[in-house]
């Protein structure tokens, strides 16, 4: 079909987890626009053409199928995609800087500003950029700067739109979201924008959950929700180690405090603490932004969010080594999980890159099991000696011979275990580490186990 046929031309540019399932969600919605996913990246790109996609997301291939040659298209050609579309979604990685002024905090915008530069060369008329890239607030000024040196007299309006999903969630969380967030200057091109935006998102979700303001309070709403949600994993992971002390149980307590609407239920599960690409850096980033304008008592604040998850995690581990009669040297212990959460295979900050490293350190030896994320694995501990590493699919060979079993990610598989076979092939005492408190302790320290859950009593034999 060309062009013409479509009543929008949109492009994405970056297809990963972000940019591939809300490009496949809009263009399953929207059988009458285009839209085209354009990545530097080859062989991701070949990956989304084919059943195998690059990333593991319940529900994605179904979208995907539904659309795909279609009106939903994956491309390298980047410059082609420019030139024909009406609107483009920027959802380029935006990683911590590790290098240079603000090296361990501020976002890195090369990839970004490349993309910038990249619209302002090719582009031969007007178009929408939208941010779906978690930005610092006023990236978008210096991307309309860029844009507007062009001197070929075409218009860029930038609209911030920042992306709320969860990995794991993508899909119900791209088709039924609690709300979309629509940013634009408040002049009348950067209203007209908006409102194309809107549009878009109009076709699948009520008008009542689509809510538009000025772009920096859009840039800033992101980095805040992911600073308030990390907030409290932080929080109660905090008490998770006061209750160890204490004997008080984190789940009673979670649950008591979660019934008062005020607070509310979720996000309220101790462990051994967060991970992603995001949260860290999206913190880091408001703790730079802070810092740069003087707010040192704010900043101080958000950054101690990450100084508790990196405690916990450290925590987690001297908790093993401590309980293992303070020697991990040549023991085997499993990690059954691998990905920073279930139902994802990315391991992107996982706390079990953290732990795996650690326990290598001790001489341990270390057997990853998970079922998504044992490829991302393999790529993350690539500089580890194979000597203190293994990567086993399937959790029972995993566990042979094992002196201890970590849960580092609450994969529902993992509570269907028959932890009784699991217990006859391990080593005694058999040591079992809930870092996610996902399994039923009572029953697993009945069956033999030494069992240390997050922010609970330890139940042991000895
Ligand atoms: N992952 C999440 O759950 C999530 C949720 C909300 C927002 N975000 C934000 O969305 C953005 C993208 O995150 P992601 O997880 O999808 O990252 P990702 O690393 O999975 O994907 C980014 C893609 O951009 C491509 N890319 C980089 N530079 C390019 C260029 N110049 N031209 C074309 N392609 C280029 C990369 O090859 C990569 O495939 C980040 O800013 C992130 O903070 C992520």
């Amino acid at each position: 079909m060309s062009d013409n046929a479509f009543s929008k031309n949109i492009l994405c540019i970056g297809a990963g987890y972000v940019g591939g399932p809300t490009m496949a969600m809009i263009a399953a919605k929207c059988p009458h626009y285009k839209v085209t996913v354009a990545d530097i990246n080859a062989e991701k790109i070949r990956a989304w053409q084919t059943e195998n996609l690059p990333i593991y997301e319940p529900g994605l291939l179904e979208v995907v199928k539904k659309a795909y040659g279609k009106n939903l298209f994956f491309t390298t050609d980047i410059e082609e995609g420019i030139k024909r579309a009406d609107i483009i979604f920027v959802s380029v990685n935006t990683p911590t800087k590790m290098y240079g002024g603000g090296a361990g905090k501020t976002a890195d915008l090369q990839h970004w500003e490349r993309t910038a530069r990249d619209i302002f060369r090719i582009a031969e008329s007007d178009k929408i950029i939208v941010e779906k890239s978690t930005l610092p607030v006023r990236t978008a000024e210096a991307m309309e700067r860029i844009l507007s040196a062009n001197g070929k007299g075409l218009n860029f309006d930038v609209v911030s739109n920042p992306e709320f999903l969860a990995e794991g969630t993508a899909i119900p969380d791209l088709e039924n979201p609690d709300r979309v967030l629509v940013g634009s200057k408040e002049t009348e091109r950067g209203r007209k924008a908006r409102e194309a935006i809107v549009e878009i998102y109009a076709n699948w979700i009520s008008k009542d959950r689509i809510i538009t303001c000025d772009i920096w309070s859009a840039e800033l709403s992101k980095l805040v929700a992911n600073a308030f949600l990390a907030q409290r994993i932080s929080s109660i992971n905090s008490i998770s180690a006061l209750c160890e002390k204490t004997e008080a149980d984190i789940k009673k307590v979670a649950h008591a405090i979660g019934m008062d609407s005020r607070i509310g239920p979720k996000f309220l599960n101790a462990s051994v603490g967060f991970g992603g690409s995001c949260f860290k850096k999206d913190i880091l980033n408001l703790v730079y932004i802070c810092e740069y304008y003087g707010l040192h008592e704010v900043a101080r604040y958000w950054e101690s969010v990450v100084k508790i998850n990196e405690y916990q995690e450290g925590r987690f581990v001297q908790k093993m080594i401590h309980a293992m009669f303070n020697t991990i040297a040549h023991k085997r212990i499993a990690l059954f999980g691998f990905a920073f959460k279930a139902n994802t295979g990315d391991t992107r900050e996982s706390p079990a890159i953290y732990v795996t490293r650690k326990l290598a350190e001790e001489h341990a030896r270390v057997i990853i099991t998970d079922p998504k994320a044992l490829h991302n694995a393999e790529y993350d501990l690539k500089d580890i000696l194979q000597k203190y590493v293994e990567f086993e699919a399937d959790p029972y060979k995993a566990a042979e011979g094992a002196h201890a079993i970590a849960i580092m990610t609450e994969w529902d598989s993992y509570k269907a275990l028959d932890y009784k076979k699991i217990y006859e092939r391990m080593e005694k005492p058999a040591f079992l580490f809930d870092g996610r408190n996902i399994l039923d302790h009572q029953k697993i320290y009945e069956i033999g186990f030494n069992v240390y859950p997050i922010g609970k009593p330890a139940l042991t034999h000895f």
